[in-house]
């Protein structure tokens, strides 16, 4: 197949475009390197550097099987304070990237979505029907995407995937989670543990959880690439899904600390501040629909295991 992946130069897209590469696609990536690192950009990937807002660029890259959509900015926190940026960039460019492969005639879209659609849900685990309640503009800029998508694909325009993922870990050594501005708590805490960070601070310790702190369902990259190349052939059958990726296990802040400390064999003092603002206090996906949908489920549900690849990956990527 011909794919097109957007965001190839990030952490999930460049280890997905891996697995399309191995299997024998024809990948051609995008990326305005805004945060990703061209270096990141697997082998046999035909890699175009520009921007997915950029309609005539887009076109003039031609008709794929599937656009696999992962460029967009990331940080939950940092759209409480931009919230401007986050939509321009996530939602705009987006729909103008949409609109050229509409019009080029490409027919199917699997989209990174992301367990901030839902926001705080009274019931755990969460279900693709959950009330979906962003609690940051990120978040809702992911259900405005889920939104067009799925008019684009009731009106007959293309197919489409929105895969929500939780919260997704672990790495490999050629393409390990690298964010120009981290907020993710694995790669925060490596980084503090191997002394190049001063200081890790753990946002809220007074939330309704067995010992305060959030509760995250963390899955490990090289599953969430899978489920993309499983979503592209489900579209053969559906002209919308959506779906929950996750392991349909939560940990907490403190537990994937203690975690890295065995992992790393590493231990420094932890501060604690105030909550987040737009942090729920637990999201943990339910399994269900992606299993019989897709036909997924994760392999990787340790968390010493995730937290260790994403250690063998943090210290390559330090070299
Ligand atoms: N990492 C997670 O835990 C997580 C969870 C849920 C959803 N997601 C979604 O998955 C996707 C990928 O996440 P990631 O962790 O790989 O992030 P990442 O920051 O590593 O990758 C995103 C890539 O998109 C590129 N990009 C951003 N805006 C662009 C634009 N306008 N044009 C072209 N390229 C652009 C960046 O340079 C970067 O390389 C994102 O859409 C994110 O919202 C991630």
């Amino acid at each position: 197949m011909r794919i097109l992946v957007t965001g190839v130069a990030g952490f999930i897209g460049s280890n997905t475009a891996t697995l399309l590469v191995a299997r024998g696609d024809s990948v051609v990536g995008v990326d305005n390197l805004s945060s990703g690192l061209a270096s990141n950009v697997p082998a046999g990937v035909e890699f175009v550097e520009g921007d997915i807002a950029d309609y005539e660029l887009i076109r003039s890259l031609g008709i794929f099987d599937a656009c696999i959509h992962f460029a967009g900015f990331i940080a939950s926190g940092e759209s409480m304070e931009i919230p401007e940026v986050y939509f321009a960039n996530n939602v705009a460019a987006t729909l103008e990237m949409l609109r050229a492969l509409v019009d080029g005639g490409t027919g199917k879209v699997v989209f990174s979505s992301s367990a901030g659609v839902y926001g705080d849900v009274a019931t755990l685990p969460i279900e693709e029907d959950a009330p979906t309640t962003p609690t940051s503009p990120y978040g809702e800029s992911k259900l405005m995407i889920e939104q067009a998508l799925r008019w684009f694909a009731q009106q007959g325009r293309l197919r489409a995937a929105a895969l929500r993922y939780f919260n997704a870990a672990g790495g490999t050594s050629a393409h390990p989670e690298h964010h120009s501005q981290e907020t993710h708590l694995i790669p925060l805490a490596l980084a503090y543990a191997n002394g190049d960070r001063d200081a890790f601070v753990l946002f809220g310790d007074d939330y309704p959880t067995s010992d305060g702190t959030c509760i995250r369902d963390y899955v490990h990259v090289l599953d969430l690439a899978r489920a993309h190349i499983l979503a592209i052939d489900a579209l053969d059958n559906h002209n919308y899904l959506v779906c929950n990726l996750g392991t349909g296990r939560g940990f907490s802040n403190r537990e994937v600390l203690d975690a890295v400390a065995r992992v790393t064999g590493l231990t420094r003092q932890v501060a604690t501040a105030d909550r987040r603002p737009g942090d729920p206090a637990v999201l943990v996906a339910s399994t269900a629909r992606a299993e019989r949908v897709l036909g997924w489920t994760a392999q990787h549900t340790q968390l010493d295991g995730i937290v260790a690849d994403a250690w063998t990956a943090y210290q390559a990527l330090a070299k």
